[in-house]
């Protein structure tokens, strides 16, 4: 795990970009794992810019975005759906039949848990995974739990994630309770994980994912274990480890 120290947030979100796109460069078909949140928007414009200033080339890129609200159809304006075509797709050249999102409208969870594990199998896994964090430090969707989950599944969310995500939604109440999530198996065998964090309200799940005991409780902690994971954090989000484990920023 390498922590990287961005000096603001255009800087943290150039820095991903820059990542993501080296993988495109060098592997036209790879595999993107892609996250939805406020955090990763600043990502995907860069790659935008990318794309139409670079030459960054998407048509033969596949994707598999992490997560889905259960109940929310692809055009409502909340669902990840509609998120990643807003604020990724609609701009560069993708093909939008390689890219793939759990189908929140799926009621029958086992069956859209094992689909969409095989889907991400079938394409030989993630090459490289964007992730944001949440304040409780879930990744993806998955919550603070008494263990690591494995594979894709759907998750109750919690209080705090529903209060998190509020400000997305006209009222707390329209927030849905549940959400289909990859699980850690496809994040941990991503061959690269990019995770972004701006801001003081993360900067306790930056500390526990950087400085705690691996501990399920902490859901992003898990990354202490891959092997080619970049944590990218501006300044207020690495405030805690400053004060507590600065040795962790030499
Ligand atoms: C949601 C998503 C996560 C994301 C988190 C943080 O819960 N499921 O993937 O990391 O929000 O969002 P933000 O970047 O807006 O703080």
């Amino acid at each position: 795990m390498k922590l990287i120290y961005a000096k603001d947030y255009d800087s943290m979100s150039a820095i991903a970009a820059t990542l993501i796109a080296n993988e495109v460069y060098t592997n036209p078909t790879c595999v993107l794992g892609l996250a939805t949140g406020s955090t990763p928007v600043g990502t995907y414009k860069e790659l935008i810019r990318m794309h139409k200033n670079n030459d960054l080339d998407f048509s033969k890129v596949n994707t598999v975005n992490l997560d889905e609200y259960k109940g929310l159809t692809k055009d409502n304006d909340q669902s990840y759906a509609y998120f990643m075509y807003e604020n990724l797709f609609k701009h560069v050249n993708i093909d939008m039949e390689k890219t793939n999102i759990p189908n929140g409208l799926n009621e029958d969870i086992e069956d859209e848990c094992n689909r969409y594990e095989a889907v991400i199998d079938s394409l030989g896994g993630v090459d490289i995974q964007l992730l944001g964090i949440g304040q409780n430090g879930h990744i993806g969707f998955n919550e603070p739990d008494k263990v690591f989950v494995s594979k894709t599944h759907a998750i109750e969310l919690t209080q705090n994630t529903i209060e998190a995500n509020a400000r997305f939604f006209n009222s707390i109440d329209e927030v849905p309770t549940v959400a289909y999530t990859m699980g850690n198996r496809q994040i941990m065998n991503a061959k690269t994980v990019v995770l972004v964090a701006n801001g003081a309200n993360k900067a306790q799940a930056i500390y526990d994912l950087v400085a705690g005991d691996a501990n399920p409780m902490s859901p992003a902690s898990i990354l202490q274990f891959h092997q080619n994971a970049y944590i990218i954090c501006d300044e207020a989000a690495l405030s805690l480890v400053a004060q507590k484990a600065p040795e962790l920023l030499k």
